[in-house]
């Protein structure tokens, strides 16, 4: 059907003029789906403007009423018709304004997020705890402000021992008692005092956490640096149990090519007492500058727990035996990676932090 012929009719049409002419309008007003729907309303609806005039055609004189029904149906056609062209127009509009507020510019260079990641120093921590753990070791935890019976006198260390003096010992200001009675921990030894106090044996558990040294920073030296203990208790323990399990201990860590050897030492709390060497990785044992010619490197102090501790705990040193241990994190970890100075674990570099 041609529609121009009967929308020129109906412009110049005296009656059914104005309204096309209100359509139009209400049509461009319209700019929005709700403007859609009031439009349509008002025109098309029940009481709508184009259904009044569709009623009023019956009573019409018979002459016009032909005339008068053909133009308004054909109003009413086109309303319906223009209203949808309408909505799907401003849809349209309404999309491409929404496509271009969200437009990504897949163009444009990406935002580096730095990525955190846990410290060398935990990672070494964890992995002594699942050693452990698999041998059926508990892990615990104790305060790193610490009384100095834990820290020294229920550890067998008598009064006059240097690492009670102020150059060694970080002690906190106690306006309330004894000035020396509170300190900063030195080792995490005093844990095993905690745990033997709380549990009657057997025991078998490891304790990780910081330590407090006195002590200039330099490249094997930090005020604060980490320790894992470690104590077993039972019936019948004896110093091959230790060597066994730090033997293995050495090769989970170190690798199965690694040695270990004890060197007799001295400390307080255990009798007798050793270091612990395992042999260099970085030479295999020949001899190098890391382990300075002597193919063995440090790694912790050990040793059969003094009958002495054990009084100070309430056991009873007949019935029980065991050993004790005490290893530097940051000793491990420099030693395992070949990092040259324990300073580097502390300025957290991420350059450094990032290669493990
Ligand atoms: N606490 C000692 C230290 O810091 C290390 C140590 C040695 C711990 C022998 C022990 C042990 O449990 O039996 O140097």
């Amino acid at each position: 059907m041609d529609h121009e012929p009967v929308l020129g009719e109906l412009e110049e049409d005296p009656s059914l003029g104005e309204l096309y002419k209100e359509l139009q309008r209400a049509l461009e007003a319209a700019d929005n789906p709700n403007g859609i729907e009031e439009a349509r309303v008002a025109f098309l609806g029940r009481k709508g403007k184009i259904s009044s005039l569709l009623q009023g055609i019956k009573d019409m004189p018979a002459d016009e009423r032909k005339r008068a029904g053909r133009l308004a149906n054909y109003l009413k056609s086109y309303a319906e018709r223009a209203l949808e062209e309408r909505a799907s127009s401003i849809g349209r509009l309404e999309l491409e304004k929404t496509l271009r507020r969200e437009a990504a510019d897949l163009t444009l260079p990406g935002k580096c997020i730095p990525r955190g990641r846990r410290h060398l120093l935990s990672q070494i921590i964890e992995e002594i705890e699942d050693i452990f753990v698999g041998l059926g070791y508990r892990v615990v935890e104790g305060p790193e402000v610490e009384l100095d019976y834990y820290n020294f006198e229920a550890l067998n260390t008598p009064e006059w021992h240097p690492s009670k003096s102020l150059q060694d010992t970080f002690y906190v200001d106690n306006p309330h008692g004894d000035y020396n009675d509170i300190l900063l921990r030195t080792q995490t030894s005093p844990v095993q005092i905690r745990v033997m106090e709380m549990t009657p044996p057997p025991l078998y558990v490891i304790s990780p956490g910081k330590a407090f040294r006195h002590d200039v920073p330099d490249a094997t030296h930090s005020p604060m640096f980490h320790q894992v203990e470690g104590l077993a208790v039972d019936e019948g323990i004896s110093l091959g149990d230790l060597k066994g399990t730090l033997e293995y201990f050495a090769k989970k860590m170190f690798g199965p090519e690694r040695d270990v050897r004890f060197r007799p030492h001295f400390f307080p709390f255990t009798e007798p007492s050793a270091e612990v060497d395992v042999s260099c990785a970085m030479c295999a044992g020949r001899g190098c500058r890391v382990c300075k010619g002597t193919g063995w490197l440090e790694i912790l102090g050990a040793g059969m727990v003094d009958p002495n501790v054990y009084e100070f705990v309430g056991y009873d040193e007949e019935r029980v035996s065991g050993f004790a241990f005490g290893m530097g994190v940051e000793r491990i970890a420099m030693l395992k990676y070949a990092v040259p100075d324990i300073r580097h674990f502390f300025d957290n570099d991420l350059r450094l932090l990032k290669q493990f």
